[in-house]
């Protein structure tokens, strides 16, 4: 993308309405517009981080070997009636009657749903283990929307729903979750911890929340340190293993990590007291298995192996894919503004014309926009007429993690100059050894788009 042609709506001054660091940025980057309380247009820019996002959310489900799907927004409101939830959901739940008089609403979430499709298409055990999922827009209608797309209204959200024949299956499917989620969010550049939540009015230990630390996190937390070190790496695992995903859910969950909902301070007084943290953290996603709680009521049934008809064992499992945007600008700024992680900043490296209307300049920048296209990267050329510092701004703010700049008394050596985000550092190298170590940097990520 060329900037001259590209729609990047910068503001120079902070956004009154912004209480915190992501919503302020993600404005003045020019990646949202608010068009009414808890409601954004994803800008350009926005919109190609979300969709980064989205990607890797899809790419780790499937590896997992989790079914894509569609749901729609709207939902017929018999769907709920059936479960109960019609009326027990309350006033977040948008309700809308069509032009028949029909009652609709704007999905929160899909259980529902997605047990009707289940009943519909599935009739004997054989068909198990299935795990469907989707990527879909959601809406609850907050009492306090706020912090930008970290607590939309209008939201959107990987939802995932396993159908097991056992408890014991859908436990299985419930630790595919949390491997799958590991290796998400270290691809995003996040420490995500699960945490055990509460498991609200039907209870159970077979809940977690995922959360970043942050201290605008909405969440209090408590934690022993220890957890901090762990890291999912780029271990290799069979999600079919059960022992393998239950020795990974063992290894992140056996210690202390809880949300203030569940926080228990005696057991936590056990941890030694040079581990014991408090913080705030912000919940970026969820485990849950609920066992009959839908297949019930609404007959979602298998025939088992001696011939009985049972309910199946179910789970949801969220991740909050707007809101990531939100959660990785707080663990990953500064005060020029938003630093991307490699794996999902909207553009790999921008490219900083000193003087734009050289020929000597120009002609390099064009030859680096080509060449990094060529190979596979995504790169942003800054060819406005602008002074270098009004350069530099604009993709320090954006958060490119990476920039080539491109002076006219460097390149009569050959010289250019490339620029990590994140500590500053600048080294000079020829074009093509800018270009190789760029790509160099990248193959992990682009490697693991390839799936
Ligand atoms: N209002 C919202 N705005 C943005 N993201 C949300 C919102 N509500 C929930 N999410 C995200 O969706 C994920 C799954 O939703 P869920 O666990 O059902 O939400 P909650 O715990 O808020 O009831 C959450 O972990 C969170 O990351
Ligand atoms: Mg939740």
């Amino acid at each position: 993308m060329r900037l001259s042609r590209y729609f990047l709506p910068v503001l120079k001054e902070d956004p009154k309405e912004a209480q915190i660091v992501s919503h302020r940025l993600m404005l003045r980057a020019g990646m949202v517009k608010q068009q009414t309380a808890g409601i954004y247009s994803w800008l350009p820019l926005g919109y190609k981080v979300l969709r980064r996002i989205e990607q890797i959310v899809h790419q780790e489900m499937q590896r997992a070997g989790h079914i894509p799907l569609l749901m729609p927004t709207l939902q017929p409101a018999e769907l709920w009636k059936e479960s109960g939830r019609y009326d027990a959901y309350g006033e977040e739940m948008l309700r809308v009657t069509d032009r028949n008089k029909r009652d609709l609403l704007y999905g929160p979430t899909n259980e529902e749903m997605i047990t009707d499709i289940f009943r519909s298409g599935v009739n004997s055990y054989k068909d198990l283990p299935l795990t469907l999922y989707h990527i879909q827009w959601k809406f609850r209608d907050e009492r306090r929307p706020r912090f930008g797309v970290m607590r939309g209204r209008e939201f959107l959200m990987k939802d995932s729903y396993n159908f097991d024949l056992t408890k014991e299956d859908a436990l299985h499917a419930y630790n595919r979750h949390l491997v799958a989620y590991l290796r998400t969010y270290e691809r995003m550049g996040l420490q995500a911890i699960p945490m055990r939540a509460d498991g609200g009015p039907i209870g159970g230990d077979y809940t977690h929340e995922f959360l970043v630390l942050a201290e605008t996190g909405e969440s209090e937390v408590f934690y022993d340190s220890e957890i901090t070190d762990l890291s999912f790496g780029d271990r290799q695992i069979d999600y079919d293993d059960v022992g393998q995903c239950q020795a990974v859910l063992e290894e992140f969950t056996s210690r202390y990590a809880r949300t203030d909902e569940t926080h228990d301070q005696d057991v936590f007084d056990k941890v030694p007291e040079e581990r014991r943290r408090s913080a705030r953290g912000i919940e970026v996603g969820q485990l849950f298995y609920f066992g009959t709680k839908y297949s019930e009521p609404m007959g979602a049934t298998v025939v088992g192996p001696d011939g009985a008809k049972v309910p199946v064992h179910m789970g949801s499992h969220g991740i909050g894919v707007s809101r990531l945007l939100g959660a990785i600008i707080e663990a990953s700024h500064d005060d020029k503004g938003i630093v991307w992680p490699e794996g999902v900043t909207p553009f790999h490296v921008g490219i900083a014309n000193l003087k734009q209307g050289d020929a000597s300049t120009d002609s390099a920048c064009e030859a680096l926009y080509t060449e990094l296209k060529a190979r596979g990267l995504d790169p942003l050329y800054d060819d406005r007429n602008e002074r270098a510092g009004a350069k530099f701004a604009t993709m320090d703010l954006i958060g490119l993690p990476w920039r080539i700049t491109v002076g006219p008394r460097g390149l009569a050596d050959n010289k250019v100059e490339l620029t990590s985000r994140r500590t500053g550092e600048s080294q000079e190298m020829s074009p093509k050894d800018a270009v190789a170590r760029l790509v160099q940097i990248y193959e992990p990520i682009l490697a693991a788009n390839a799936v």
